[in-house]
């Protein structure tokens, strides 16, 4: 795949249109009236390419591919497998998912096959290596794309079967099982592999390690599956890419180990525009926040595979993107390092579950409409910022995100189960560090911490000895270490750690955890400044940890909380420690205060912000590679620095040497 260019068009789907010859010639002229230069094919095609069992029909796919390429449109090619004919479901009952109430679907929708069953891995054999024998060494066909938004779990007897084995592998004896699990709570010991069945709302939901062993054993499964269908093709074209579309806070697979079995990750990027609750600079960096993860997960450029160019039709409410998002969104995700802007879809379909989501062609046809407009000239910025394709992010801050971790976390019951917000609060940081021009990787609890000036560790309740171990070298070696609330509280198997907690970090933080209190939604606990306590800096919420100061090498404490039986305890705290320096957030405040905390923390950390200054509320700044990209998420113009306009919704663009270009 060559990254001279950025990618641009989306998913297209000519099988709904064989029979309107005059519809598809149309697609190729207003795929090149709107700069497009890829699209994704076949995730759905199974039935028209093996309508029967063992009979195969390409032609009409090579033939798409080949009128493509003629018109310098390349081809990701997609695997088959997400949705598998009704006649293969019929016939094979296996193939079909049971779920965790142990009933077996009827044959329905899409992404629901079992995984493990023999049947459905070789019919996907099947078929894959046709499409490999066909397309493994065209040059039309860049990328292979496996199936579509892998997730979900099948709770078949095959995959019970699979389970109690992947344990065997994982425990060695029941012995260790058992003691991993604490199973001996309730009198659950187990004493027969057989015994242990996946979690069920009738069965086994009580024993916290067998649900978070079930949910690495079900990423496990995808990955698994992942690498079969990838081997496939790859036998039959070794010199094949390939690639999965991954999605926005998924919980299903651990990403940063399947990032290890693409080329190149890609995702599906859905955000709700335009909430009542949320202004367009806060969607923008929710958006931002799931960019900066998917090139994390291998610390290089990514692919956006889907986007609408206008509406979703599944969210509560489908709004129209508001003329001007659409490029906001496409420059915003090449500025966060994607080397492609893609859409779910070209041409909307007529009837079934998709006909009224947005697509750049709509039922009228037209290329005069709003979203033909929008999208041909987001095609040609595309094309004036082909440099940056290839291009890589700055490395200043990384923010600890870990699937094991927030599994343990969401899987666990106390201090709040109510809703532990995870994710709100990685936001809360993200937000702050972003909003200050730093540029924010996420890492898991393997990779490695080099070359980032400052390491966040939010709610890190399932805290390995070795990362623990890892950040304590690098606040030693100068680092800069921030460590909030609910943190080393078990380990890997969700067993407590003994003796004090956050475990492993206590000499960082100077402080110990002494206790934790679950605040209701809405109760806050007021915090002050701890040199001025008449100084009210922020307020608590959500969980409220008090600590206690290490008494050897004390952390100092810079806010307090002020009021409630633990007032006067930290609520903020710095500690010197080796080279650099630790600060301790004991619960969670108000965005504002993370705004002002990361001023002080990144600055003193050394990381020079890309925000020039002086900028207006809502323009949020991002460096890629040689570009600076400004984005005024206000509808109103705002004034940049030299004293040039930027429109509402508008990106200017800058190189080292000045402006290039206003968008
Ligand atoms: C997902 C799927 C697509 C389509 C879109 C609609 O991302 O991958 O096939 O269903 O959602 O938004
Ligand atoms: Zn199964």
């Amino acid at each position: 795949m060559q990254t001279t260019k950025l990618l641009y068009g989306g998913d297209y789907n000519p099988e709904q249109w064989l029979d309107r010859p005059d519809i598809l010639a149309e697609d190729l002229d207003l795929m090149q009236k709107a700069h497009v230069n890829v699209v994704s094919l076949g995730m759905f095609s199974w039935s028209l390419l093996e309508p029967e069992e063992g009979v195969y029909h390409l032609d009409w796919l090579a033939d798409i591919i080949h009128n493509l390429y003629q018109r310098g449109i390349s081809t990701i090619l997609a695997t088959p497998s997400a949705a598998r004919p009704a006649w293969m479901a019929h016939k094979y009952p296996e193939v079909r998912r049971v779920r965790a109430d142990r009933v077996r679907e009827l044959y329905n929708r899409r992404q629901n096959y079992c995984y493990t069953s023999p049947v459905y891995r070789e019919k996907v054999r099947a078929i894959d290596r046709k499409l490999a024998e066909r397309f493994g060494h065209d040059p039309a066909v860049i990328l292979w794309h496996i199936s579509n938004e892998m997730g979900g779990e099948c709770h078949c007897p095959l995959c019970q079967a699979e389970f109690r084995r992947w344990l065997q592998r994982r425990y060695g004896t029941l012995d260790a099982l058992n003691k991993a699990w604490n199973a001996r709570f309730w009198s659950h010991d187990y004493t027969d592999w057989d015994q242990i069945e996946s979690p069920a709302p009738q069965g086994e939901n009580a024993v916290q390690g067998l649900t978070l062993d079930w949910k690495r054993f079900v990423s496990s499964r995808h990955i698994d599956f992942f690498k079969f269908e990838r081997d496939c093709v790859r036998q039959l074209a070794p010199d094949a890419r390939f690639t999965t579309n991954m999605m926005y806070r998924f919980h299903d697979i651990d990403y940063f180990q399947m990032a290890k079995e693409v080329d190149v990750v890609s995702w599906d990027c859905y955000p709700t525009w335009h909430k009542s609750t949320e202004t367009v600079e806060q969607t923008a960096l929710d958006t931002a926040m799931m960019h900066d993860l998917f090139y994390s997960l291998k610390g290089k450029p990514f692919l956006l595979m889907e986007s609408t160019p206008t509406c979703a039709n599944w969210q509560p409410i489908s709004k129209q993107k508001k003329p001007g998002i659409s490029m906001l969104a496409a420059l915003q995700t090449v500025a966060h390092g994607a080397d492609s802007v893609c859409y779910f879809q070209w041409r909307a379909s007529r009837g079934a579950e998709e006909k009224f989501h947005g697509a750049v062609i709509g039922h009228d046809g037209r290329s005069d409409s709003r979203s033909f407009r929008e999208a041909a000239g987001i095609g040609a910025a595309l094309e004036e910022l082909a440099a940056a394709a290839g291009t890589a992010r700055p490395r200043q801050a990384a923010i600890l995100h870990d699937w094991d971790n927030m599994w343990a976390i969401e899987g666990s019951s106390g201090p709040r189960n109510a809703g532990m917000g995870y994710w709100k609060e990685l936001a809360l940081h993200y937000n702050a560090l972003s909003r200050a021009g730093i540029a924010v990787d996420f890492v898991d609890q393997t990779c490695s911490l080099e070359g980032y000036g400052l390491v966040v560790l939010p709610m890190a309740y399932l805290l390995r000895e070795s990362f623990a171990r890892a950040v304590c070298d690098f606040a030693q070696k100068g680092g800069t270490v921030v460590v909030t609330y609910w943190s080393g509280v078990v380990d890997e198997s969700d067993l407590c750690r003994l003796g004090d907690t956050p475990y492993g970090l206590t000499k960082l933080l100077g402080l110990r955890r002494a206790e934790i209190d679950g605040m209701y939604d809405g109760e806050t606990r007021r915090c002050v400044l701890a040199s001025d306590r008449l100084q009210e800096v922020t307020h608590a919420s959500t969980l409220c940890e008090v600590a206690a100061l290490d008494e050897a090498d004390p952390a100092e404490p810079l806010v307090l909380y002020g009021e409630d039986y633990f007032a006067g305890a930290p609520a903020v705290a710095r500690h010197r420690y080796g080279g650099g320096r630790a600060y301790y957030l004991a619960s969670r405040f108000e965005p504002a205060f993370y705004d002002a905390f990361y001023q002080v923390v990144a600055g003193k950390a050394g990381l020079a912000s890309c925000r020039p200054a002086a900028l207006p509320e809502g323009v949020l700044a991002v460096r890629r590679g040689e570009l600076l990209f400004l984005q005024n998420c206000n509808t109103i113009p705002a004034l940049l620095p030299g004293g040039d306009e930027l429109p509402g919704y508008g990106t200017a663009v800058y190189k080292a040497d000045g402006m290039v270009r206003v968008l």
